[in-house]
């Protein structure tokens, strides 16, 4: 079976840090990728590849870029907590744009969406893909916001996604927290691949983590639909990060980590 996909595959976000680990690694494997992002591509584009300076804002190039494809990975928008007037533009009125493109192409949409769409979810609890979300923030809100675009499309125009809820994608974890979080690049990498070339995927969400023993708080997703398992894992890390805490309490409690903190007024907290 061929890995490589028959139509191009667009990619949002290319300049950003997980859009560069992708670029290679796809351009590599074969694939015809268009690249898009509001920020200049840093890095040499690799055969197979072009880039377009675009902003998500911008419904008609998205419309124009997406031409063609089969597949976009979307993986462009604000990327951390913000005040809500920034999430705005580029999460809500950018991912419809996404998926108006998709629409038009009948293309699938792999979503990276974020832990921080669940993140007020004890780290003491196990939670299933399906369970509510509990965003921790506008940018988590932005992410549910999104995985309902999905289901939306889904059913009403026959637009399949991938939703992937990523933990912590770096180049290797640096806190406690990211023992259980961590997801790796070739675990990314090789779930970008079975994302865009599984047979049919319908709504699909996965739990973005690698293999980590310390990943105790997610379970049943739809990974088995695509054909992903993870390889890597934090595990060597744990001696060298278990005592890296913080001294928050509410950091500490929830699996959003430092983003709960962020504007948390309550002087509550539930029991
Ligand atoms: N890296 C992680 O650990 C992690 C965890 C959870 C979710 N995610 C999600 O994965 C995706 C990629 O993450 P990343 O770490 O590479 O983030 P990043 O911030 O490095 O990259 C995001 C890119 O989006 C671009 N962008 C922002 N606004 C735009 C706009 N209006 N129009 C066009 N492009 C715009 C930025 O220029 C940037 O290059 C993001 O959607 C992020 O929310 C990442």
């Amino acid at each position: 079976m061929s890995d490589i996909p028959a139509r191009p595959v667009l990619l949002t976000g290319a300049s950003g840090a997980l859009g560069r680990v992708l670029v290679p690694a796809l351009a590599a494997a074969g694939w015809t990728l268009r690249l898009t992002d509001l920020a200049p591509f840093p890095d040499a584009l690799p055969p197979g590849t072009s880039f377009t300076r675009a902003d998500l804002a911008d419904g008609v190039a998205m419309l124009r870029l997406a031409e063609g494809c089969g597949a976009i990975l979307h993986f462009g928008g604000v990327s951390v907590e913000r005040p809500f007037e920034e999430i705005v533009g580029p999460n809500l009125r950018g991912l419809y744009h996404i998926y108006e493109a998709a629409r038009r192409e009948k293309a699938r949409v792999i979503f990276a969406s974020s832990n921080h769409s669940v993140g007020f979810h004890e780290r003491g609890t196990t939670i299933d893909a399906d369970d509510p979300f509990l965003p921790d923030g506008y940018y988590g809100l932005s992410k549910a916001y999104g995985e309902l675009m999905g289901r939306l499309y889904w059913m009403k125009h026959g637009v399949e996604s991938v939703l992937i809820r990523i933990g912590s994608s770096l180049p290797e974890p640096t806190t406690a927290r990211m023992l259980a979080s961590y997801l790796s690049y070739d675990d990314l990498i090789r779930f970008a691949i079975r994302a865009v070339m599984a047979e049919t995927v319908g709504v699909s969400v996965v739990w973005g983590a690698s293999a980590n023993q310390a990943m105790t708080w997610w379970r049943a997703d739809d990974r088995g639909r695509i054909g992903w398992t993870p390889e890597d894992s934090a595990d060597g890390f744990a001696g060298r990060l278990a005592g890296r805490v913080s001294n928050d309490p509410v950091e500490e409690r929830y699996v959003g980590g430092a983003f709960c903190r962020i504007d948390y007024t309550r002087e509550d907290p539930p029991a």
